[in-house]
């Protein structure tokens, strides 16, 4: 299990991004964290592998203490934690297989990482990595001929290649369409669920949520403001999305109302919560 305890970011400027965070991640979770621009969701990720350190509060990882490790202790953490970006984080000039040998970095001593000396085990481990994200086919492109929902995927065959035991992915859909983001959503789904790993995601749009979360953590403006399941999520009510969301809940909302059970039916009768993303996917188009 995943224990956060009263963790806190104050950035140098003084910016308070996380205020006394406390949550629990069990194994297996696919946990959604979700939250306005600007709530502390990335702060609270990059926490999680210490890419960021936190400056008070303690992450505990099955009695492995994550924000007490040292360089070390780090190394092998950061190992068994994949991540997944936004916009991808692919170097653009070198190709697909490359980029996801990259991910098999940390398991390589310092000389051979540098020569990006790759055995054959490392090489059929990403071959499969690749055809699991369906891209046998753009093995040996450049990452920059993709398109942006395949340079996703060779994202995620990059994280896989850590054989990860906890996967974060901060906002992994926000720079794709809608049909993409459920292409992406699942094969991170299949990962957890036929892998076991624990999927740490934030995300924006409600549905998605409601789609793919077993557990949902709403920050504003660095606190936890919400903590449900998917179902709690599924039947939450305007008033409460509005106190994740504060005032900007009225943009936000208005595509949540189109598609929420709970206004859509006084029944609350569930949807499938897909396919219906068009009205929230452009943030503000509302
Ligand atoms: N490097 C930084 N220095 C100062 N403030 C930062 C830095 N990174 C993020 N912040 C601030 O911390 C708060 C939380 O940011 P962030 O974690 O990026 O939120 P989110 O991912 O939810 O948009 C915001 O007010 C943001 O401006
Ligand atoms: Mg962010």
């Amino acid at each position: 299990m995943l224990q956060f305890t009263n963790l806190s970011k104050t950035y140098d400027d003084g910016t308070q991004a996380l205020k006394e965070v406390s949550f629990s991640v069990e194994p297996g979770e696919f946990l959604v964290v979700i939250g306005l621009s600007g709530s502390g969701k990335s702060t609270l990720l990059r926490c999680t592998n210490r890419l960021i350190e936190p400056t008070s509060g303690s992450i505990t990882w099955d009695g492995l203490d994550i924000t007490g490790a040292d360089g070390a202790q780090l190394r092998t953490i950061r190992r068994r934690i994949g991540m997944i970006f936004q916009h991808f984080n692919l170097v653009k000039r070198l190709s697909v297989i490359n980029n996801v040998l990259s991910g098999r970095l940390g398991y390589l001593d310092t000389w051979k990482s540098m020569l990006y000396r790759f055995d054959s085990e490392d090489q059929t481990r990403a071959f499969r990595a690749l055809e699991r994200v369906g891209l046998t086919e753009q093995t040996y492109k450049r990452a920059s001929e993709l398109s942006g929902g395949q340079q996703q995927r060779v994202g995620i065959a990059r994280a896989l290649m850590q054989q990860p035991e906890i996967i974060l992915a901060d906002e992994p859909v926000a720079s794709l369409d809608p049909v993409l983001a459920h292409t992406i959503l699942g094969y991170l789904e299949r990962l957890n669920k036929e892998d076991g790993i624990t999927v740490i995601c934030s995300l924006h749009y409600l549905d998605l949520v409601q789609r793919y979360a077993t557990k949902v953590i709403g920050l504003r403006d660095g606190r936890v403001v919400y903590r449900g399941t998917s179902e709690d999520i599924r039947t939450m009510t305007d008033a409460e999305f509005k106190d994740i969301y504060g005032q900007e809940a009225e943009r936000v909302g208005a595509g949540l109302a189109a598609r929420t059970p709970s206004s859509a039916s006084p029944t609350g009768a569930p949807s499938s919560g897909s396919g219906s993303l068009d009205s929230g996917s452009t943030e503000g188009a509302e």
